[in-house]
């Protein structure tokens, strides 16, 4: 494969991918990243999973600990956005506030931000279940789980809604390098 030339001068942005475990946040995110690579944009993942595991490793998930997280992945964003990378956060960001504190962080630095929700619904997400979450939060092992007995605010107007749910990985990832495309952020 060949891969276009880095160009730093385009302009970088956020893209926040929320929704409830297992809705494909992360499968998205991957699918996104490899295009917009391969057409010589800069990239960055910043998986709520790895983040949990270094930068927010003293966060629980209570409410002020998840809205942390969100706050200190939006500011890490954010900085990246700022300096032509194209950022993609797979992060549930559960709380509606959270998420907003972060497009507001954005829009104040003249920061792209896009929120795309990835709408999966938890019946599914539940028999999809990667890490075995919902069977371990039915067997009364764990609580707390965004979508079953945790919040998930979900997103009014997000700025695209991915039915991942009603159709394959590939048209989830085309759909959203479209939306960036048509955005500024194609490759
Ligand atoms: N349209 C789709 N978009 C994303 N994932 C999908 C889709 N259809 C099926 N899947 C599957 O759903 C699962 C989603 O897991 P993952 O991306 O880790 O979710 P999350 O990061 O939201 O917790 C994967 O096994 C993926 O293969
Ligand atoms: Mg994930």
């Amino acid at each position: 494969m060949t891969t276009a030339p880095d160009r730093a001068d385009r302009a970088g942005a956020t893209v926040w991918l929320t929704g409830l475990p297992s809705a494909g946040k992360s499968t998205i995110a991957v699918g996104v990243a490899e295009r917009l690579r391969a057409g010589g944009r800069r990239v960055e993942i910043l998986d709520g999973d790895e983040v949990r595991a270094n930068l927010s490793r003293d966060l629980g998930f209570t409410k002020e600990d998840r809205i942390e997280n969100v706050r200190r992945i939006g500011r890490i964003a954010q900085l990246l956005a700022r300096n032509g990378i194209v950022v993609l956060v797979p992060v549930i960001a559960p709380y509606a506030e959270a998420r907003e504190r972060v497009r507001n962080l954005h829009d104040r630095n003249g920061t792209r931000y896009f929120e795309v929700y990835v709408a999966t619904p938890v019946e599914v997400c539940a028999v999809r279940d990667l890490k075995g979450l919902y069977a371990r939060q039915a067997r009364g092992e764990i609580a707390g789980l965004t979508g079953v007995d945790d919040p998930y605010d979900v997103p009014v107007a997000p700025d695209l809604q991915l039915e991942a749910h009603q159709e394959p990985i590939d048209s989830s990832v085309a759909a959203t390098a479209d939306f960036l495309a048509a955005q500024g952020f194609g490759v």
